[in-house]
This record gives structure tokens, C-alpha cells and sequence, in this order.
């Protein structure tokens, strides 16, 4: 059955609109693993939006379960990570002025940066995980790197419709074998819902999917437990497929 690991990042978005500590990220993390979750990210931005850095401290200390610490790859973030020791790290692009991740790394433009990053984490015993673009090129690029694992980009599926969705879906079909093929673990993430999710759980290939905005959301109207305990119960129908 395809893991859960959750994205409580969207807890501390809410808790930074009063400035006070509710919701506690932390809290809502330690609330995730009871439930079930088998992992929890977190994403510390440059810009400390969402996710502090005390929360991140506090989180690795809180949870038993694979913490995954999302991040940019600058130097101030990498000597955190260094610091925090997380289960994985996976490193994303970062531009200031988005609302969320926008997309894959770009690994052939800043290949000798990464790799330079990658073999820093490696020589840690810190495997890495790269938000990549469904596309052979960066799969092939991601193994060269010496990361162990790819988190497969799904915003452009999730974010279309039809027959466009569905010829999204095929892709991470494709990108997920292919990537499995070159000896990559493969997760997905980004924009993953209630209704969009099966589809990629149905994937045999797919290990672990990360999911924050959707969970956030439907905690806040029927609770986390029934946020996390129905994503679950989604990855399992699709793991009998
Ligand atoms: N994976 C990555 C790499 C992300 O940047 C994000 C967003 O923080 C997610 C997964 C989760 O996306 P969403 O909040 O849309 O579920």
C-alpha cells in the first residue's frame, strides 16, 4: 500500500495569521503519526512563511515516524538540515514569490551545484529525495546525482481536468516506471486530493505520497483524524486494484 507522510506546513500558515503557537504544527504532527500517517514534512522556506525554525527542532524531536525535511538547497537551510539530521531531505526550488512550489528541480541548468549538495548530504548519511518534473531526462539526471529518491511532481495533473488530466496521469505512469527501472524509490506530491489521488496510489510504483493543503483543509471542517484516516483508507482501496 502506497505510505502517507503529511505536510502539516499549513497548520503553522494558520497559526502565524495571530502570531500565537494555535495550531501547533507540532501538535497537528504528532496527531498525524497517531492516526496513522506513516511520515510528516515539513518545508522551512527562506522567507520562515509557514513552518519556524523551532518547529522543525521540535517536530524531529515529537515524531516517530520518517521525518521528511523539505527545503531549498542554500547554504543557510543545508547547515540547518545538517544540524536537524532528518530521515530524508528533499530538495525543491524555491522562488520567493510564489504561493506554493511551483514546479521540478532544474537539475541540468544547476547540475554541478546539486551535485556538490547531494554528495554533501550523502557523506552525511542523509538520503535525498528530488522533486522533479515527470521527464526521462531528470529521472536519468536525479540517478546521476546519487539521490535515492524522486518525488514525482503531480501539480499539472492535479491542476487539469479531462482527457489533458489523463494524459498527465500517463506520464508519472511512464516517469514512475522509468525512475524505478534506474533503482530510484518514486513518491509523488503536490496538489494530491480526495478525488485525484487514487489514480496515482493505483501506481505500483508509487510508494509514499505527500500531502498537505487538501488534509489541512478537510481537518479543519470534520478533524484530522477523518483527514488522515480517509486519505488512508483511499491509499488502501487503490493498493487492491
Ligand atoms: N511535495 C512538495 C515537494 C511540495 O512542495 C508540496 C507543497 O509544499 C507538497 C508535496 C504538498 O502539496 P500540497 O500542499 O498541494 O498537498
Amino acid at each position: 500500500m502506497t505510505k502517507l507522510t503529511v505536510n502539516v506546513d499549513h497548520f503553522a500558515t494558520l497559526r502565524n495569521a495571530r502570531g500565537g503557537n494555535e495550531p501547533n504544527p507540532v501538535t497537528a504532527a504528532v496527531l498525524s503519526e497517531l492516526y496513522g500517517a506513516n511520515g510528516i514534512v515539513v518545508h522551512l522556506r527562506e522567507d520562515r512563511r509557514h513552518i519556524k525554525d523551532s518547529d522543525v527542532i521540535a517536530i524531529r524531536k515529537a515524531i516517530n515516524c520518517t521525518f521528511d525535511f523539505e527545503m531549498a538547497a542554500t547554504e543557510e537551510i543545508i547547515n540547518i538540515a545538517y544540524d536537524i539530521y532528518p530521515d530524508l531531505v528533499t530538495l525543491v526550488p524555491e522562488k520567493r514569490k510564489e504561493l506554493t512550489t511551483e514546479g521540478g528541480l532544474d537539475l541540468k541548468g544547476n547540475y554541478n551545484y546539486y551535485e556538490r549538495v547531494i554528495s554533501g548530504f550523502f557523506n552525511r548519511n542523509i538520503p535525498v529525495s528530488l522533486f522533479v518534473e515527470p521527464k526521462n531526462e531528470d529521472l536519468e539526471l536525479s540517478q546521476k546525482l546519487g539521490a535515492s529518491i524522486v518525488e514525482l511532481h503531480t501539480g499539472h495533473y492535479a491542476n487539469s481536468k479531462g482527457q489533458v488530466q489523463q494524459h498527465e496521469l500517463q506520464k508519472i505512469r511512464e516517469a514512475a516506471s522509468y525512475a524505478h527501472s534506474l533503482g530510484l524509490k518514486v513518491v509523488a506530491g503536490h496538489g494530491l486530493n480526495y478525488s485525484n489521488t487514487f489514480d496515482v496510489a493505483t501506481i505500483s510504483q508509487i510508494v509514499d505520497v505527500s500531502i498537505g493543503h487538501a488534509l489541512v483543509s478537510r481537518a479543519m471542517f470534520l478533524g484530522l483524524e477523518r483527514a488522515v484516516t480517509d486519505m488512508l483508507h483511499i491509499l488502501e482501496t487503490a493498493s487492491i486494484q
